[in-house]
């Protein structure tokens, strides 16, 4: 009998940890499940009730756990599967739901599989995996020109059988080959595994590029990226995901999100419409791409461009909810981003962080946002994530004079940003570790920790816990329907969130100079302030409003008539 599925998500806060870097329990300088553990009290005082887990599987780590060599192990670095099993058991007391990372376009080249598949051309395993002849004379030139997102070809030979393998990302992260039903039918058991083990849901990584097309075409000229549009959303995508939602998604109360590079919000109805069976929501780049150019190249902030991705979301159908975030893994830190934080640090992130809770969809908070951690300063040797490393590498040994060019885009866009350990005091090693950190901590740990934070009443912890506190059950902000004013001001951010008599006027002013804004056409005269990250009480709203640097406020309008 199909589970119902109660789409708890829509009521979720999620908190996402990435598990190398949030708490080592003993003392080798890596965070582990049971650092997790002792550390969920400190997830359920903030409000949140869900945890999106980057991966925990056995991994030789070349692009720390996502590539993966057993699906059913997990990684010794982070502990066992009883280590596991406990953690569940305690979100599950907490009311926390689970989430884990699925990372099936690709597995480590030392998975098993991979490991028999190169051996010979009828080996059983040799169709998990996209095999091609290579071109040229010898066959030694790849098969076309599609490019890896950790530069260089996509493609890497492999002697024993003279042939090539894709790799859309680091040659130890060769591609599953999804046409093969046994392949998705090993996915499909993958999935029954964790949800045995009492997962709510998944990640799932990459996932808009599992369906490539079959012809493997050259990609058209870009300089940093080729082939996108071969296997970005490619011929099967549709089927492939429907399968995965009959077999074993859609049999579980879950929740499924993708992370979906590439797409936008036009594909979103196709991918996360409700009686599409295929996916709950998905992760977009487009908010992401508002600052970059060629996937990469950081750009000027524009916050015009930044509310018109934001809007085109929040305007889907009713039937496709959205994914709420501003930082995760692979994104730098959103108070470095997104502001010049200053001495208005604190009321950067706390109006950032208004600026998307308010929204329909459901909110992620990174681990190390809600106290606003910010971006690090690095030496060369101190980067660690295999995407920055490769970017040196290969500036090095073709680009060599624009190195300091590179070491900037690196200090604004490098990964290893968001991943520095978690700032819990300000103790020896921010107490992350006792023992040598395998990342360098931000020095900034001294004045920005959880302890100090909650201890302080107007602190960004407190701040991000009074938010989530206001989300929770509010069916305002979950159900209301969004208008946004001023789309063209390139200073504030001002929406409203109504749903029958009760209304939101929700503004942010993402500049660094205080700002009068005029409200008296909006319909909110006498609205009160439920929330504002200034030291504001008890106001009601007249015809204009001064709003200070960086700050947020949120003004309330209740007509609903008590019935006797
Ligand atoms: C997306 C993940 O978030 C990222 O960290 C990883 O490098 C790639 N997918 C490849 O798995």
């Amino acid at each position: 009998m199909e589970t119902k599925r109660t789409r708890w998500y829509k009521d979720a806060v999620f908190y996402q940890i990435y598990p190398r870097s949030f708490c080592d329990s003993n003392g080798d300088g890596i965070g582990d499940i049971q650092g997790i553990i002792s550390k969920l009290d400190y997830l359920q005082d903030l409000g949140i009730n869900a945890v999106w887990l980057s991966p925990i599987y056995a991994s030789p780590n070349d692009d720390n756990g996502y590539d993966i060599s057993d699906y059913r192990q997990i990684m010794p670095e982070f502990g066992t599967l009883d280590d596991f099993k406990e953690m569940v058991a305690e979100m599950k007391k907490r009311d926390i739901k689970l989430v884990m990372d699925l990372v099936v376009n690709h597995t480590s080249d030392e998975h098993f599989w991979f490991q028999e598949s190169k051996k010979s051309l009828d080996n059983p395993y040799r169709d998990y995996y996209i095999w091609k002849k290579g071109k040229g004379k010898k066959g030694k030139k790849a098969p076309n020109n599609w490019t890896s997102r950790f530069t260089g070809s996509a493609w890497e030979y492999d002697e024993t059988t003279d042939e090539f393998y894709l790799h859309l990302y680091s040659k130890k992260q060769p591609d599953l080959n999804w046409e093969n039903p046994k392949v998705r039918q090993e996915v499909i058991d993958i999935c029954e595994y964790w949800f045995n083990l009492g997962v709510d849901g998944f990640r799932c990584d990459v996932i808009s590029c599992i369906s490539k097309n079959q012809d493997f075409p050259d990609g058209k000229f870009n300089f940093v990226l080729r082939g996108d549009e071969h296997f970005t959303l490619g011929p099967r995508i549709h089927e492939f995901l429907n399968e995965l939602f009959e077999k074993s998604w859609g049999l579980h109360d879950s929740m499924i999100v993708a992370e979906a590079i590439g797409c936008g919000h036009k594909d979103a109805p196709d991918l996360i419409g409700e009686s599409r069976r295929e996916l709950d929501t998905m992760i977009t780049f487009e908010l992401m791409e508002v600052d970059m150019l060629m996937n990469f190249l950081p750009v000027k902030f524009n916050l015009k461009k930044f509310k018109k991705v934001q809007r085109a979301w929040q305007e889907l159908p009713a039937d496709c909810w959205p994914t709420l975030y501003y930082e995760n893994h692979d994104q730098p830190r959103s108070v470095s981003r997104y502001g010049n934080g200053g001495i208005y640090k604190k009321q950067l992130a706390q109006m950032l962080a208004v600026s998307y809770m308010m929204l329909r969809g459901t909110p992620y908070v990174y681990q190390g946002q809600e106290i606003g951690m910010s971006n690090i300063k690095l030496k060369d040797e101190e980067y660690q994530d295999i995407a920055s490393i490769k970017v040196f590498e290969m500036v090095k040994k073709y680009f060599r004079p624009i190195m300091p060019i590179a070491r900037k885009v690196l200090a604004k866009r490098a990964r290893d940003n968001a991943r520095t350990p978690m700032q819990w005091t300000s103790g020896p090693n921010a107490g992350f570790t006792t023992g040598t950190p395998w990342m360098k901590i931000n020095p900034n740990f001294a004045d920005r920790n959880v302890a100090d934070q909650q201890k302080n009443p107007n602190s960004e912890l407190n701040f991000y816990k009074k938010l989530i506190a206001f989300r929770k059950g509010n069916e305002v902000i979950r159900d209301g329907s969004f208008v946004e004013y001023f789309p063209n001001s390139k200073k504030i951010y001002c929406f409203e969130r109504a749903l029958e008599h009760k209304k939101y006027l929700v503004i942010c002013n993402f500049k660094e100079e205080s700002i009068n804004v005029n409200v008296d056409l909006l319909g909110f005269k006498g609205a009160k302030l439920v929330m504002s990250n200034y030291a504001k009480q008890d106001e009601i709203l007249g015809d204009a409003i001064r709003l200070g640097v960086y700050e947020a406020v949120i003004y309330e309008m209740d007509n609903t008539v008590e019935e006797q």
